[in-house]
């Protein structure tokens, strides 16, 4: 593979208490990533509530095999979190895709991740990879990848010393975090310095359909 610096390959960080929005908003995103490799620890990125077209694999050496051949492919990798490290070093190898890492704090934690996670947040981006990292508990995640984050989206947390530490990261007051309930957030880009909050809104009846998920977004003005 060609390693291409030009690319915009950025790294977001979503967080949010369970339930709160974090995997159906990047779900939403996902709907025409042509390169794309989930660590899909709860298994929810293929089936009834999963994205189109993205494949599941509960062996790690099969869906090497798959990846190695695969010019355009999306997977997803349902698995022991012993694997989480051959996953990382799974999408470094392939290089030029999105990569989404679900529940980080069930395989990081701060000043312990696998070395593969490193190498993937801190030299991913020049090898094409984008990178989304999710986590329901963020102050007890690994925190290398908030100083290299292009976005940060902030949903509800139900606890303080989250709410704290991700009010100080994304540099709001925290009265802005501690508002946030279930299916909002704020988002901030970190290289522009701009907020937005964001609303999403499923169904309440029916068959959970991504394509009647809402999610609107306005530009935010922070008051201090
Ligand atoms: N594919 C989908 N289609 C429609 N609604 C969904 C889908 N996936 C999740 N939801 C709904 O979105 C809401 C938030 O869920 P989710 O984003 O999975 O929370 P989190 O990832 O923060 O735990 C829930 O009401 C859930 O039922
Ligand atoms: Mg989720």
């Amino acid at each position: 593979m060609k390693v291409d610096t030009s690319l915009n390959a950025s790294i977001g960080v979503v967080c949010g208490s369970s339930g709160s929005g974090k995997s159906v908003v990047i779900k939403k995103s996902l709907l025409k990533v042509p390169r794309l490799l989930v660590w899909d620890i709860d298994d929810e990125y293929t089936g009834p509530q999963g994205v189109p077209g993205v494949q599941r694999f509960s062996s790690m050496e099969k869906l090497a095999r798959a990846v190695a051949t695969a010019k355009k492919g999306r997977f997803a990798y349902v698995g022991p979190v012993t694997k989480f490290g051959a996953w990382c070093r799974l999408a470094f190898a392939w290089g030029n895709c999105l990569a989404v890492a679900e529940e980080l704090a069930g395989v990081t934690s701060p000043g312990k991740a696998p070395p593969e996670w490193h190498t993937l947040v801190s030299r991913g981006r020049k090898r094409g990879i984008a990178l989304i990292g999710v986590t329901q508990r963020p102050a007890e995640s690994d925190k290398t990848i908030m100083g290299n984050a292009s976005f940060i989206r902030v949903g509800r947390l139900s606890r303080a010393q989250d709410r704290r530490y991700m009010a100080s990261e994304i540099d709001v007051p925290e009265r802005y975090v501690n508002g946030l309930e279930n299916l909002q957030y704020i988002s901030k880009s970190m290289a522009k310095n701009e907020y937005f909050a964001g609303t999403i809104k499923v169904p309440e009846k029916g068959t959970p359909s991504l394509t009647k998920v809402r999610i609107t977004e306005n530009p935010l003005t922070i008051e201090r």
